[in-house]
């Protein structure tokens, strides 16, 4: 079940091809259950693989608590798919017909409240929701693939959507960590797919009047602008190509090129045989031999290094991945936070992945780091560091650590790290972790030592009034136990004495 607020308990899902899995595995991985209707034989085995890439992917991307994930069932109609769901979307073929069917079909099953959102690429929701019995709930939220990764999500409402559908579903899809933009007006393929088909139309183009081969265009794309567009986009990458003066400078320069023109605008390359031909041995060449699966797995590897590095700069995608992080992180808090009965109890657990294990067959040492860190991370949580607490300049940070391993992590193994609170005082905090394996054999341990900061001058201060009130009140329930042998030991061996 959900907890995020804006996201729904349960949605169902009409179509499970490329979006419809897409969205499968966002939802999942959000603690969403899902309801699936594909009539593809083959969409539990297409599902499962799309949901492996995406599970991978997240691991990759973000350290932040990830909720439990929710359940997936496949339904064999789209009306029981619907039944009992509290939000919906339909990915079915770009075919206008089949798409107005689905939905009519769904919207008597489903109360007027649910929102039934389309993925439509570029079909107007106006048209989409003629036959509707409630069109006020309809509207479109397209994505973009992997939908799993990527946060853009136009929404579009047709004339007869209601604003309060609207944002209802821009809050599931922001809960999602999406980043929804409300197209203003209704439009044929709305904002971001005018300007990508432009660009594939040009690229028709080049191949069938043979200026470059596939691979060339790619490269004119991914060697140059596309780098520019993650981080800035064709307006601001423009003001800066116009140097000191700007925008107004950039249309001057290259404003009347514009009407030479250098495109081939709306005229689009007859589809032959020939050019499908051309197109598709040409790709085939570039893809040398490379499954769709492993493709996917490559690209994702390549947006996760993109995202990540956006975030350090605070830009673009990467800013929406932030505000994400700190939303996962205040929704972990509000469940655990201020909970006392921590004696004994895992205030974290993991299970050791494949991608972290080394040349010896065993987890690496820096994983063992990673884990204790969550179990402080979770600490921290508990005491009640969250998102409205990090952003008001006050933090813990880890000064200090000795970590002892005692046992090996093999791939799959099961994870529980339990912690003591040695002491607490005003701006310091000591703990102890002990990391069991699934037969609670005690793998390692971590002594550290945090620091309580103040982010906004960069130095030690002391910590809010109720979150030292909760970490003395942990560290004087905890002295009840025994101290553990391995606290406060330090590492060396004996020198010979010198002459
Ligand atoms: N592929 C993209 O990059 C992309 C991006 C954004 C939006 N979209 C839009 O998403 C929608 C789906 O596109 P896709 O790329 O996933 O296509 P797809 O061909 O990969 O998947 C379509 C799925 O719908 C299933 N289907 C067929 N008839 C159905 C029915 N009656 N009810 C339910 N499912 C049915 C098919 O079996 C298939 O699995 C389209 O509207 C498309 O415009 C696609």
């Amino acid at each position: 079940m959900a907890e995020a607020a804006g996201l729904p308990r349960t949605v169902g899902l009409l179509g499970a091809g490329v979006i419809g899995a897409g969205w499968a595995a966002r939802f999942l991985l959000h603690g969403v259950d899902v309801r699936l209707f594909d009539p593809d034989p083959e969409a539990e085995r297409k599902v499962g693989e799309v949901l492996d890439n995406a599970r991978r992917a997240l691991r990759r991307l973000t350290l932040a608590p990830i909720p439990a994930e929710g359940g997936l069932t496949l339904v064999s109609s789209p009306e029981e798919t619907v039944a009992g769901c509290d939000f919906v979307i339909e990915s079915a073929p770009e075919r206008e017909q089949l798409k107005r069917e689905l939905l009519s079909a769904v919207d008597g099953v489903v109360g007027p409240d649910v929102v039934i959102a389309s993925s439509t690429s570029g079909l107007l929701p106006s048209r989409l929701q003629q036959d509707m019995r409630h069109p006020e709930r309809m509207l479109v939220g397209h994505p973009f693939n992997p939908v799993y990764l990527l946060p853009l999500v136009e929404v579009c409402a047709g004339q007869r959507t209601s604003p309060e559908a609207v944002e209802r579903a821009a809050a599931v899809y922001s809960a999602l960590g999406m980043s929804p933009l409300i197209v203003r007006k209704e439009i044929d393929g709305f904002i971001a797919d005018r300007l990508l088909e432009a660009l594939w139309r040009e690229a028709l183009w080049l191949v069938n009047d043979d200026v470059a081969t596939v691979s060339e265009v790619d490269d004119a794309v991914r060697l140059g602008a596309g780098l520019r567009w993650a981080a800035m986009g064709t307006f601001q990458s423009y003001r800066i190509a116009g140097g000191e003066d700007g925008m107004r400078h950039f249309l001057a320069q290259f404003g009347p090129a514009l009407e030479w023109p250098w495109t081939k605008l709306t005229d689009v390359p007859e589809l032959t045989d020939e050019l499908l031909d051309r197109i598709v041995a040409q790709s085939d060449e570039q893809a040398d031999g490379m499954g769709v699966r492993e493709m996917e797995r490559l690209r994702d590897d390549c947006l996760v290094a993109v995202l990540q590095a956006l975030r350090t700069q605070g830009v673009g995608a990467g800013a929406v991945l932030a505000r994400h992080e700190r939303a996962l992180l205040g929704g972990v808090a509000k469940r655990d936070g201020g909970a006392e009965d921590d004696e004994g109890r895992p205030l974290h657990r993991a299970r050791v992945q494949p991608e972290w294990v080394d040349y010896n067959g065993h987890a690496h040492e820096s994983r063992y780091l990673q884990v204790f860190g969550d179990a402080t991370d979770g600490l921290l949580r508990r005491l009640g560091v969250d998102a409205a607490y990090l952003d008001g300049g006050h933090s813990f940070f880890t000064v200090e650590t000795h970590l002892s391993h005692l046992g090996e992590a093999s791939a799959g193994d099961d994870l529980a790290v339990t912690t003591q609170v040695l002491a607490a005082d005003e701006k310091r905090l000591h703990v102890f972790h002990r990391m069991t394996g699934g037969d609670g054999e005690v793998l390692a341990t971590a002594e550290q030592m945090l620091l309580h900061v103040d982010t906004g001058v960069g130095r030690a201060a002391p910590a809010d009034g109720e979150v030292l009130a909760r970490a003395r009140g942990l560290a004087a329930r905890h002295a009840t136990l025994p101290l553990p042998h391995r606290a406060g030991r330090s590492i060396g061996m004996a020198r010979p004495a010198s002459a």
